[in-house]
């Protein structure tokens, strides 16, 4: 018995991997292992020999299977750290910039807007871009019969044969996730819906796919004043000019009342722009005091809650601020143009680290 046990317990110490060691197990304590086999000449002993020679069994036994475990986990240890050691990543190492890809002007653009809203209180809320023409229009105070319906250039979707239903749209501007947010979170409500819209135009300025941000605030005393300071605080945030000079000039959309455009002061001397000075006068949004029909839309009591709403083009502020004079060229994945106008990945925008760069 005593050889028994050193051949085994010697063999699983040097048993090099976790196939070597369940060979030893078989051919030890396995169903026909060496020790197994022992153990059924028990029957034919004398009883007092089995007395002293059945304990004596066990006992192995026990001792060849604990070591059978030890040296399992042993080797599990062992795999693990050379595992460890082997795919082993310094993660603080700086990143190898090869130089291809950047961040787009717009996604970078929204980003900064966000960071800036963010810091007033903002959320940011979305919607679908296939939208009812109910949250498209009706619910924002545009009636079938209302003009502005024709003026956005609307790409409508198909409907099947037979199906009259209205068809649904490509949503003409971010206003339909107003309603939606109003009937989802009610009053008092403070978000900004960034987003794609879509309208059946292009030129230099102008692409079928463009993103606008739109802004909702409401509460019970909400005002111009308020709509005129936070524009404000925004647009010398996002252009890092103290300067910036705002206009508020009267103007109409359905679903304000009343409403204003908003135009920042500018000077094209010399043929480039420049913001915060001169003659020149450059609209960049649209905003007013929330029309009731369409808090009523939104489900919101209008005798009790009032808010300010406003709706800005994402690529037409990031062409102003980094000055970049054709939308189309946004579009078009020129890879020499993303080098030249687009953003390292690193280059988070942050109220605390600067937006401008
Ligand atoms: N939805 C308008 C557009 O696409 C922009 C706009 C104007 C949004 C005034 C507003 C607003 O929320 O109050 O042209």
């Amino acid at each position: 018995m005593d050889d028994l046990r050193d051949k085994y317990i010697t063999a699983i110490a040097g048993a090099a991997d976790e196939a070597a060691l369940e060979d030893l197990r078989v051919q030890a304590v396995g169903k026909k292992g060496e020790v197994s086999l022992k153990m059924r000449e028990l029957g034919k002993m004398t009883p007092e020999e089995r007395q002293v020679a059945g304990p004596a069994l066990n006992a192995l036994k026990d001792e060849i299977n604990s070591a059978l475990t030890a040296k399992k986990s042993a080797l599990a240890d062992a795999a693990l750290d050379a595992r460890l050691k082997d795919e082993w990543l310094d993660v603080t190492l700086p990143g190898r910039g090869r130089g291809q890809g950047t961040i787009h002007p717009i996604s970078q653009v929204t980003e900064e807007v966000t960071a800036i809203f963010a810091d007033m209180g903002f959320a940011v809320a979305e919607g679908p871009q296939v939208e009812s023409d109910w949250y498209n229009f009706d619910a924002l105070n545009i009636p079938g019969h209302h003009p502005a319906r024709a003026e956005m250039d609307t790409f409508y979707m198909a409907r099947a044969e037979g199906d009259n239903r209205p068809p649904h749209v490509l949503r003409t501007h971010t206003s339909p996730v107003q309603i939606r947010s109003m009937q989802e979170h009610g009053a008092p409500l403070r978000i900004i819906c960034p987003g794609r819209v879509y309208r059946s135009d292009y030129d230099l300025t102008h692409t079928p796919m463009f993103h606008q941000i739109e802004g909702l605030a409401l509460d019970r005393d909400i005002s111009m004043a308020n709509l005129k300071w936070v524009l404000e605080e925004f647009c010398r945030a996002f252009f890092g000019l103290d300067g910036i000079e705002l206009r508020f000039r009267a103007s109409h959309f359905p679903f304000t009342e009343p409403s204003a455009e908003v135009d920042i002061r500018c000077s094209w001397e010399g043929g480039t722009l420049k913001l915060g000075e001169g003659d020149d006068w450059l609209e960049i949004l649209g905003s007013g005091m929330v029309h009731p029909k369409v808090l009523e839309a939104g489900g919101i009591d209008p005798a009790e809650w009032q808010g300010f709403a406003f709706g800005m083009g994402i690529d037409r502020i990031a062409m102003l601020k980094y000055g970049m004079p054709d939308l189309r060229a946004f579009f078009e994945s020129d890879l020499r143009w993303l080098r030249h106008f687009g953003f390292s990945a690193l280059d988070t925008p942050t109220l605390h680290a600067g937006l401008n760069r």
